[in-house]
């Protein structure tokens, strides 16, 4: 299994060219399925989570042809089987949402439940309540979700008892294709669920009011091919910059959109650091400072992304002052802490708490660790950045999940890190 070794100590310093929105990709493959034409996605990062995608879109019979470029193009009219397996959808959450594209294109899906996963429980009532709300008829069986609608889904209201990214992505697709009208209220408002929108309207969806917590579909009869380029991915690029500030360095990352990311920005600069923003890029300079600590508080977009907060806790684990980082998405997201308190961080209260209290300490020593999510395991990578000596960070496949190329990016950087 790969590993991540690094030398830490090394102030990053130089530049790079952020990916393409994982989050916001997955979305759209799952969308594709609703097309009656052939949809071409662009500018797509080379990750497992998307690999995982297209096997599924594969396995489902869906035609799926790739460029040397991660151009994607998917051609939903060779469709042959409406079952998404338990083997795929396990391994990737966001496969769940192929069940409303499914049900809404062809009046019927049998979609596997997903299952907990190590952030948390993250249950599906709220996908399943929507889908009901639009007309369809769930039931269970052998841990599969079977969704029926005896024709198209019905227009109708729903208001989501709580924010959910999926869930509103989720409702969002299979209300393109239903009769009538529909109005989602308290929904999330996250960029990648604008992007979504987006691709779905070129696709000859009638959706308004992304971007706000209402939402209103205008039913159409089919959907059509398109050709969307996906948004930046503003949790890679939050990583970089975090990555950078921890270990006083500078940093300009390409291809960004500095608008969807003023809650980690804000954070940056109290953190210390001068951050300039250009029209698609951000650069970030500690001029080789200490980061002072920052508190902050999770929470749906735009507030401060639960994406990025074991990130945040990497930087304060070695900045001047004491901070408390509250996560209030996930009830089981502080998997980094116990790992970062044996390379000698002092941080306190993980466990069953929601609050955490970091300490900084002038340096981290390299130890052993891995992390059983992505974002943990990255926010270790960060910790070996700054600690001395060398760190492994074992369980790296969470990691290829969501950062493409994370080594060459860091070594552009100038960081000592290596796949072994
Ligand atoms: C999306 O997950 C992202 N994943 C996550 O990114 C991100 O952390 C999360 O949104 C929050 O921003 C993708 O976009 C593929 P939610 P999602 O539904 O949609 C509970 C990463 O590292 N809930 O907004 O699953 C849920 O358990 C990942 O890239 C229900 O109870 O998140 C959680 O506590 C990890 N019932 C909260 O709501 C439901 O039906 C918010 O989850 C749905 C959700």
């Amino acid at each position: 299994m790969d590993r991540l070794l690094i030398r830490g100590g090394k102030r990053l310093e130089g530049e790079l060219r952020a990916s393409g929105a994982k989050n916001s990709a997955v979305f759209m493959l799952c969308a594709s399925l609703l097309a009656d034409e052939p949809v071409t996605i662009s500018n797509v990062p080379h990750l497992r989570d998307i690999t995982t995608m297209i096997e599924l879109l594969s396995t489902l019979g869906v035609d799926v042809i790739i460029d040397e470029k991660m151009s994607i193009e998917i051609d939903a009219s060779t469709i042959q089987s409406l079952v998404a397996p338990y083997g795929l959808v396990r391994t990737m959450r966001a496969s769940f949402s192929v069940l409303g594209p499914l049900l809404a294109k062809h009046g019927e899906a049998e979609v596997s439940l997903p299952g907990g996963c190590a952030i948390g429980a993250r249950p599906v009532d709220q996908h399943l309540k929507g889908l009901e709300a639009l007309g369809a008829e769930i039931s269970m069986h052998d841990g599969y979700v079977r969704a029926t609608s005896g024709g198209r889904l019905k227009g109708g209201k729903f208001i989501f008892d709580f924010v959910t990214v999926g869930g509103t992505e989720h409702i969002m697709m299979a209300a393109t294709l239903a009769d009538g009208v529909t109005v989602l209220e308290n929904c999330a408002r996250e960029p990648e669920i604008v992007d979504l929108a987006d691709c779905l309207n070129k696709m000859g969806a009638k959706i308004t009011g992304q971007g706000t917590d209402c939402i209103m579909i205008k039913g159409v009869e089919r959907l059509g091919g398109c050709h969307h380029d996906v948004i930046p991915d503003r949790i890679e690029v939050a990583t970089y910059l975090v990555a950078a500030a921890a270990t006083g360095g500078k940093v300009m990352i390409r291809n960004a959109n500095p608008a969807h990311l003023d809650a980690v920005l804000v954070k940056l600069e109290e953190a210390g650091a001068d951050v300039t923003l250009g029209d698609d890029w951000i650069s970030l300079d500690m001029h080789g400072e200490r980061p002072s600590a920052v508190s902050l508080v999770t929470s749906p977009y735009p507030g401060f992304p639960t994406d990025v907060q074991a990130q945040l806790v990497a930087l304060n684990s070695v900045a001047e002052g004491s901070a408390l980082i509250k996560e209030t998405i996930f009830e089981n997201r502080f998997m980094h802490v116990q790992e970062m308190n044996r390379m000698g961080a002092h941080i306190q209260g993980a466990g069953s708490n929601t609050t955490v209290q970091v300490k900084g300490v002038p340096s981290l020593q390299g130890a052993q660790v891995m992390a059983n999510d992505l974002r943990a395991s990255v926010s270790l990578v960060i910790a070996g950045l700054v600690a001395a000596g060398e760190t492994e960070v074992s369980r790296i496949y969470h990691i290829d999940r969501g950062y493409e190329q994370v080594e060459e990016k860091l070594q552009s950087l100038g960081a000592e890190i290596r796949r072994v």
